[in-house]
C-alpha cells in the first residue's frame, strides 16, 4: 500500500499521474464529455478532475457556474503559474465567472512573505500578467485573502468540521507545525467555497482549476462540505437515490430535535414532507419516506440526478437557515519539466522562464535547456529524439505552439530524426519570442487599468 502524501508546499511533485489519480481517486478526462475542449485537454495536459460533470451539466443547461483559483504571491510569476490561468480562461470562454485569490496569508504563513510585500508582488508580478494573458475583466475578480473577511470567517466557521488529526493525515502536520501554517488550508477552504455565498455570486457549482499538488486542499474542502451539509444525497445500494437528514446542532430546531435530543414527530414530518414536495416538484414520482429514520428514497433516481438534487437541497438548507454549500469540482494540470530536465521551481531561476524575462535571457535559457536529442548527429538521424525529455518540445506543447497540426508535425519530425535537437530549440525559441512579445505588449496596454481586474475589497484607499 502506498502511503505517500502530496505536499502542496513541497517542491517534489509525483509526476506519475496514473499513480496519483488512482491513489487519490481522481477521474480521467474524457474529451467527449467536454464542451469545446481546448489545447490543454486535447494534449492531455489537464489529465484529471473531480466532479467535472457537474460543471459541464450546468454549462449545457446554461446555468451559471464559477471558477475559483489562486496563486501565492511569493516570487516572480513564471511559466508554470500560467497553467491555472489558462485553465480559468477556458472555463471563462464557456461562460464562467472567474475569481482569483491572491494567497497572501498563505505566503505569509508558509514563505514568510510580509503582507505588504505580498501585495506589491501580486500587483506587479501576477495581476498584470492575468490581464495580459487575456482574462475578461468583466468576468474576473482578483482579491486578497487578507482583505476579505468573509473568506476568513468561512474558513474559521468550517474549521469546526475538521480537526488536528485530519490535518495531520492529509498534510503531515506535527506538533511543531506553526499555527499560521495550520490555518492556511482553512483559509483556502474559505477561498474555494466563498463564491457560493450570496454576496459573491450565490449558490452555483464552482470549479477549482489547479496543479495536482493542490488536491489535498480539494479533498479537505469536499470532506468539510460533506460534513456540513444538512442533507446527504447518495445512490442507494438497492438502486435509486437516498436522501437522509444529517442532524447537527445547527439544525436541531429545523429538524425537530428537542432540547433533550428526543425527536418532535410533527416537526420531523414537516421537514420530510418539505423534501418530498421538493423532490416531486422536480418531476420524480415513486418516492418513499421514512420520517423515523429521516430518509427519503427516490426509486427512479439515477446518478445524474444526484447533482440536481444536491443543488435543490442546498437551497432548502439555506431557506432553513443553513450555509448550504456544494462540494467544489476541480481539474488538474500536469507540471511542465524544468529547463534542466528536473523540476521547475521559482527558487531556481535556471529551471524556468519568468514572465518578465528579457527575450535575450529567455532565448539563452532555451538554447541551453535539457534536450532529448541523441549524442551524435548520426545517431539522432538514425534513432530520432525523445519528446518526453526534450524541454524545447515540451514547452512548445505546454505553452508556445498553439497550432495542433504544427505541433504534431514537429513531434513526428523529431522522432524520425529529421529535426535535430538544436533545431528544436530554435523552433521553441522562435515561438517563445512571439508569445513573450505579445504578453509584454498586452501587459503594457493594461498597465494603468489593472484595477479593472481587482475586486472592490482589493483596492486600497
Ligand atoms: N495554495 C495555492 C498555491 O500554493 C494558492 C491558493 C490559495 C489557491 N487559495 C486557493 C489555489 C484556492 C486554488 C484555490 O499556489
Amino acid at each position: 500500500m502506498d502511503n505517500s502524501r502530496i505536499d502542496p508546499w513541497g517542491s517534489d511533485h509525483d509526476t506519475n499521474y496514473d499513480r496519483v489519480s488512482s491513489r487519490f481517486g481522481l477521474d480521467g478526462i474524457n474529451l467527449e464529455d467536454l464542451s469545446n475542449p481546448g489545447m490543454l485537454h486535447t494534449r492531455g495536459l489537464i489529465f484529471a478532475h473531480r466532479d467535472l460533470d457537474v460543471i459541464m451539466h450546468a454549462n449545457r443547461r446554461g446555468s451559471p457556474f464559477g471558477v475559483l483559483t489562486g496563486l501565492m504571491p511569493s516570487g516572480k510569476m513564471h511559466l508554470g503559474h500560467t497553467m491555472v490561468i489558462e485553465q480559468a480562461k477556458w472555463y471563462q470562454s464557456l461562460g464562467a465567472d472567474v475569481t482569483v485569490a491572491v494567497a497572501d496569508l498563505e505566503s505569509l504563513a508558509t514563505r514568510a512573505v510580509p503582507l505588504e510585500k505580498g501585495r506589491q508582488v501580486a500587483l506587479e508580478e501576477y495581476v498584470s500578467n492575468y490581464a495580459a494573458m487575456g482574462l475578461d475583466p468583466e468576468k474576473t475578480s482578483v482579491y486578497f485573502q487578507s482583505s476579505r473577511p468573509e473568506v476568513q470567517r468561512l474558513g474559521f466557521t468550517l474549521g469546526r468540521r475538521t480537526n488536528l488529526s485530519e490535518l495531520g493525515s492529509i498534510y503531515g502536520f506535527e506538533g511543531n507545525t506553526n499555527l499560521a501554517h495550520v490555518q492556511a488550508p482553512l483559509v483556502q477552504v474559505g477561498d474555494i467555497l466563498h463564491p457560493m455565498l450570496d454576496k459573491f455570486g450565490g449558490l452555483r457549482p464552482v470549479v477549482v482549476p489547479v496543479g495536482v499538488d493542490q488536491d489535498p486542499h480539494i479533498r479537505l474542502t469536499r470532506d468539510i462540505v460533506s460534513k456540513s451539509q444538512w442533507f446527504n444525497v447518495r445512490k442507494s445500494k438497492n438502486g435509486g437515490i437516498l436522501i437522509s437528514l444529517s442532524i447537527q446542532p445547527e439544525n436541531h430546531r429545523a429538524f425537530g430535535v428537542k432540547q433533550n435530543l428526543s425527536v418532535d414527530k410533527s416537526e420531523r414530518s414537516k421537514i420530510i414532507s418539505k423534501i418530498e414536495h421538493l423532490v416531486s416538484s422536480m418531476g420524480f414520482s415513486d418516492i418513499q419516506t421514512n420520517p423515523k429514520h429521516g430518509t427519503i428514497t427516490i426509486h427512479a433516481g439515477t446518478a445524474h440526478d444526484v447533482n440536481d438534487l444536491r443543488l435543490e437541497l442546498c437551497k432548502l438548507e439555506r431557506e432553513l437557515g443553513g450555509i448550504g454549500l456544494l462540494p467544489p469540482s476541480s481539474s488538474y494540470h500536469k507540471f511542465a519539466i524544468g529547463l534542466d530536465g528536473g523540476k521547475m521551481s521559482s527558487s531556481k531561476p535556471e529551471t524556468t522562464i519568468f514572465l518578465n524575462e528579457s527575450i535575450e535571457t529567455m532565448k539563452r535559457k532555451i538554447m541551453k535547456a535539457h534536450s532529448g536529442g541523441k549524442s551524435t548527429v548520426e545517431e539522432h538521424r538514425r534513432l530520432g529524439g525523445d519528446l518526453e525529455t526534450d524541454v524545447a518540445f515540451q514547452y512548445l506543447k505546454f505553452f508556445f505552439e498553439k497550432d495542433d497540426a504544427e505541433l504534431t508535425k514537429i513531434a513526428k519530425d523529431y522522432t524520425s530524426g529529421k529535426i535535430l535537437a538544436g533545431e528544436m530549440k530554435k523552433l521553441c525559441a522562435q515561438q517563445a519570442e512571439i508569445w513573450m512579445n505579445e504578453l509584454t505588449e498586452k501587459r503594457a496596454q493594461w498597465s494603468d487599468k489593472i484595477s479593472d481586474f481587482l475586486a472592490d475589497d482589493a483596492i486600497q484607499s
